[in-house]
């Protein structure tokens, strides 16, 4: 695993809301990994779903926005032109696996600030085995130079979190993430800022 070393306090304050999984001081210098953990896959990707910001027409639930930035390995250099892929079900727990609209399902180009967003719904739940997953949303992230990144996020306050094998895993911690009110409006945005590893 790569170490990155921060040697000012500012740059750790930088990061401090970032998906760090880990940071340490020695003498003067902060030390952290960056990279953004993984995830598994599971069994419903599906490849070249449209290109679109906009994944809510026809959809129940709670609309928000899904928004970050993708960094490569050394947690500063935003990448343009990663690939973000998402997919996740509908408020019932359905994932849709075979119809042409790739329902609940994009992907995206990061920009030249290695910004992307989706609006989309919040996902329900459904059972694996006799246990709900909690509610998540699948990422895969692919980019020039960098490794493949598929992981999941998670939303905080979830019951189901615990019992997750997945979920509950350390390495999943800064994967669980706040659904904050965006503006004065009512709107919900989640952010999720994504960091590759060299590969
Ligand atoms: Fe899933």
């Amino acid at each position: 695993m790569n170490r990155k070393k921060f040697i000012k306090t500012g740059m750790l304050s930088a990061f401090a809301v970032s998906a760090f999984g880990f940071v340490s001081k020695k003498g003067d210098e902060f030390e952290g990994d960056c990279e953004t953990t993984n995830d598994i896959l599971g069994p419903f990707y599906r490849p070249d779903a449209p290109v679109r910001y906009d994944l809510t027409e026809g959809k129940k639930g709670s609309v928000v926005e899904l928004k970050g930035q993708v960094y490569g390995s050394d947690c500063t250099t935003p990448l343009k032109n990663a690939l973000v892929e998402i997919w996740q079900c509908d408020t019932e727990g359905r994932y849709d696996n075979e119809s042409k609209a790739f329902q609940l399902r994009a992907r995206w180009f990061t920009d030249a600030e290695g910004k992307y967003a989706f609006k989309t719904v919040l996902p329900g739940k459904y059972l694996n085995g006799r246990l709900y997953r909690p509610a998540h949303i699948h990422f895969r992230v692919t980019a020039p130079g960098s490794k493949e990144l598929i992981s999941q996020i998670y939303f905080e306050g979830d019951p189901h979190i615990d019992e997750d094998p997945w979920a509950s895993k350390k390495e999943a911690q800064h994967r669980i993430l706040p659904i904050s009110l965006e503006d004065t409006k009512g709107n919900l945005a989640v952010n999720f800022d994504i960091y590759l590893r060299e590969a």
